[in-house]
């Protein structure tokens, strides 16, 4: 009897502590009083994120499949644009206008933040709104929006094989042909080759050498990041990124980082996890698979509040698109941001002369 009630309670015990630590895991982050930090993800998100995350691996297993029967359909790999805006896609007839005509080579999905107001934006493209959650800069909130968008692109078809995240305040510096072709290849060149996605390249910044990389590093505390991210494996680079499929779902399967940059941040100046995952992460898994420069031109001189220089309406001229297009990497660069609403009427104004022409 008294061995009996003496072993079963420490096993109690121990399923009680167990327990608890585990509660505390789960909702230390949003339990514990930390200095005003901003809408931390919920268990709910991060549950509803991991079943979409896990449908679209599943979904590009049985793409593979479908691919592969299809023979003499002879179908195009197509480039995935995803819009992550928290306000109206004021640009939409300027990619409206970019796409025109290359209706089989290119899906839009747009994650729109629910708590900001959205007037209808006038698409004449097919875009798919895909399930939205609020989104917030300095904190991992820019990070699952951008996983929900490659996720839902991914399940959404087989054929997406590029995935290129931008903003509402990015524009196009070239035709579609001209960046199509610089990714894909020729559209009607062998349709089999893009089975090989084993040489497409992903187009992200991946930094070491910034000046405020160690701050960024400590903006969850010291030593939080340990020891998943040591400082030298830290990086830094642009949110815009053009990412292969293959990254993509690199990124879709992930959980062993992720569950470090999703903590909320401290040093609030210092927090961009948006800006830290992705290079972190591609740096770490594949780093000769990545160009380790963004193709989305964006100008940092005299930066205010994290923001780049915002483009407004006097400035827009064939010299600056042709400016902006210079890069000194391999290709010159596909996209520039910011651009303020007013410059929407300029740039149709040269967009068939200027920016489509390439
Ligand atoms: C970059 O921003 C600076 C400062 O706002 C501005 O003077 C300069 O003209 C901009 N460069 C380009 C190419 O737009
Ligand atoms: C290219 O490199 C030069 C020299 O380092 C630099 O001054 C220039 O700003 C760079 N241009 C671009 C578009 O990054």
């Amino acid at each position: 009897m008294l061995s009996s009630s003496s072993s079963s309670s420490p096993f109690v015990y121990f399923l009680t502590l167990f327990f608890s630590l585990f509660l505390l895991f789960l909702f230390a982050p949003q339990i514990l009083p930390l200095k005003k930090q901003r809408s931390p993800i919920t268990v709910q998100d991060e549950l509803d994120d991991l079943q979409l995350f896990h449908e679209a691996t599943l979904a590009s297993s049985r793409g593979f499949s479908k691919i592969s029967h299809l023979g003499t359909t002879n179908p195009k790999p197509k480039i995935a644009f995803l819009f992550l805006t928290n306000s109206d896609l004021v640009f939409a007839p300027l990619w409206q206008r970019f796409f025109q005509g290359n209706d089989h080579l290119f899906n839009v999905y747009v994650h729109a933040d629910p708590y900001s107001k959205l007037s209808t934006p006038q698409w004449s493209v097919k875009a798919n709104f895909i399930p939205a959650k609020r989104t917030e800069r300095g904190s991992p909130t820019l990070v699952s929006a951008a996983r929900r968008l490659l996720a839902n692109a991914i399940i959404d078809d087989p054929f997406n094989l590029y995935f290129a995240l931008l903003s509402q305040h990015c524009i196009p510096l070239h035709s579609f042909p001209y960046i199509y072709t610089s990714l894909l290849g020729n559209p009607t060149a062998a349709s089999k080759s893009f089975l090989t996605q084993r040489s497409h390249k992903s187009y992200i910044e991946i930094l070491s050498n910034e000046p405020h990389l160690h701050n960024r590093y400590v903006a969850r505390g010291e030593g939080v990041m340990l020891p998943e991210v040591s400082f030298q494996r830290f990086r830094v680079g642009s949110q815009f990124f053009v990412l292969a499929k293959r990254h993509a779902l690199l990124v879709l399967k992930e959980r062993k980082l992720w569950r470090k940059f999703r903590l909320p941040c401290l040093d609030l100046d210092s927090c961009y996890p948006e800006e830290h995952y992705f290079p972190t992460l591609l740096s770490m898994q594949d780093p000769r698979g990545c160009s380790h420069y963004t193709l989305t031109r964006v100008n940092w001189t005299d930066s205010v509040d994290g923001h780049p220089h915002t483009h407004h309406s006097p400035e827009v001229s064939p010299d600056l698109l042709h400016t902006l297009r210079k890069s000194n990497s391999s290709y010159s660069y596909f996209f520039a941001r910011k651009f303020s609403p007013d410059c929407l009427k300029p740039l149709m104004a040269i967009a068939n002369d200027v920016i489509f022409r390439d």
